[in-house]
């Protein structure tokens, strides 16, 4: 392929700054349509809407639309939403039939398989307009992972493990497919689904837009002396905060098992209560899930390969939040250059083989909805501010710091590979550097870019 111009294109020169017109330009937005949301992969639905042969889900992205469905075979296959015949969608939001999808202008049919197995009137068609593959559906590629069913629209496009690394391996170690959604929300945001993901790449706003989660007690203070009690009660009001706050993520039953661990003796060193502090909650969440039926991997093991950063990114639109037992999970899709839909799912585990009904797919809420969860509420009384922000005549661009909000550079310079319409083997290594713990990450080099 070869490069092309974008529009207000990050400056290799000097990457810790983001034009402001990337969040609000029509032209800007259209490119990103025609050449990132098309070729790369996307969480299109949780396996859990689609666990019985025939149930379906429609995913949509700006104007196109797929179908995701299981087969009889158990398979799960994905296809263009568009009748052969003169295009009709051919599903409206999620369902399940067994017998496939029939078309409601003039009644073609379609098997789950995407095959057509039914043209009305069959004779009347000339012969050339009936061949198999040309009134089958449209298939577009669909994998599996993660609990979840990912398509792409780029039939070129490579497979979606090597798309998505180190962001699968790492949450293979948590077992991320042991997990169930318990919850599912929706948010209209009036923002930029780039802004929107931006409020969750960094952790330097959490001081002064989450002060409850400000807890004296749990890092020691210079002079002063570390009192492991005061310690302890603090790591579980810092669990509490948490869990109430998200509604999930620190989950209630962990919470319940952290608060029955009151009674441990940590020692006065502060690093030693730390570690013997997590180790003992750990064990004690593990044994608990265990003793339920559910599983859960080694929490310890995971700690001693030190992958408990509290957000994974999956590039472009997709985290994942693990805390002990459970998870939070987090889907962003434009609606337009200034609209956002977020959906959030609190995710833990059940016993295994449990029989567990389809989440229905939530209507969304405003972002101010007083239903919303207290911190996402709190990072999302930001956004519209800063939306409207990013419009003053006197502001030109962000600046960032490069040490540790350097993910939100590295995500808009890839973003440009796209735009430039860089080659899938071309961008690997910038999905690399992307698809991890997007806190505190610095500015890296992606690659592909010449300065
Ligand atoms: S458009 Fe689908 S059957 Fe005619
Ligand atoms: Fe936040």
């Amino acid at each position: 392929m070869t490069d092309r111009q974008v529009p207000f294109a990050m400056d290799a020169d000097a990457p810790d700054r983001i034009p402001k017109e990337r969040y609000y330009d029509p032209a800007f937005f259209e490119r990103e349509a025609d050449a990132l949301w098309s070729r790369v992969w996307q969480m299109a639905c949780r396996l859990e809407e689609i666990q019985q042969p025939g149930d379906y889900v429609e995913y949509s992205i700006l104007d196109q639309s797929v179908i995701v469905v299981r087969g009889d075979d158990m398979s799960v296959r994905a296809f263009q939403n568009a009748c052969r015949h003169r295009g009709v969608r051919l599903v409206d939001g999620p369902g399940s039939s067994t017998s496939g999808f029939t078309c409601p202008f003039h009644g073609w049919c379609y098997g789950t398989d995407g095959a057509n197995t039914f043209v009305s009137r069959r004779g009347t068609f000339a012969e050339h307009n009936l061949e198999p593959a040309d009134i089958s559906l449209v298939p577009v590629q669909c994998e599996t992972w993660g609990g979840c069913a990912w398509i792409n629209l780029d039939d070129s496009a490579p497979p979606l493990r090597s798309c998505i690394e180190p962001f699968a391996s790492y949450m293979d170690t948590w077992q991320l497919d042991n997990m169930r959604a318990e919850w599912w929300y929706a948010f209209r945001l009036p923002v930029n689904w780039k802004l929107a993901e931006e409020a969750f790449m960094e952790q330097y706003h959490v001081l002064e837009t989450h002060p409850q989660l400000r807890i004296p007690g749990r890092y020691p203070m210079k002079g002063k002396a570390f009192d492991p009690k005061m310690f302890l009660e603090s790591e579980l009001h810092y669990l509490r905060v948490m869990s109430e706050g998200m509604a999930g993520m620190v989950h209630a039953n962990d919470v319940k098992v952290a608060e029955g661990l009151q009674d441990v003796e940590l020692p006065a060193d502060p690093v030693e209560a730390r570690a013997t502090w997590e180790r003992t909650l750990n064990a004690a969440v593990v044994e608990w899930h265990r003793a339920e039926g559910h599983a859960i991997p080694d929490l310890n093991e995971i700690e001693a390969k030190g992958m408990t950063e509290p957000m994974v990114y999956c590039f472009p639109h997709f985290f994942v939040l693990p805390m002990y037992s459970s998870a939070s999970s987090y889907r962003f899709r434009p609606l337009g250059p200034e609209e956002t839909l977020m959906e959030i799912w609190s995710l833990t585990r059940f016993p295994e083989g449990e029989e567990r009904s389809a989440p229905t797919p939530p209507d969304p809420w405003a972002h101010d909805d007083p239903r919303v969860p207290p911190i996402p509420t709190q990072d999302f009384s930001n956004l519209p501010r800063q939306q409207q922000g990013l419009h003053s005549k006197g502001f030109e661009y962000m600046r960032l710091s490069e040490q540790i909000e350097g993910h939100i550079s590295n995500f808009h310079r890839t973003i440009d590979g796209y735009l430039q319409g860089k080659s899938h083997a071309e961008l690997a290594h910038a999905l690399e550097e992307l698809n991890i713990n997007p806190l505190e990450r610095p500015v890296v080099d992606l690659g592909f870019e010449q300065r």
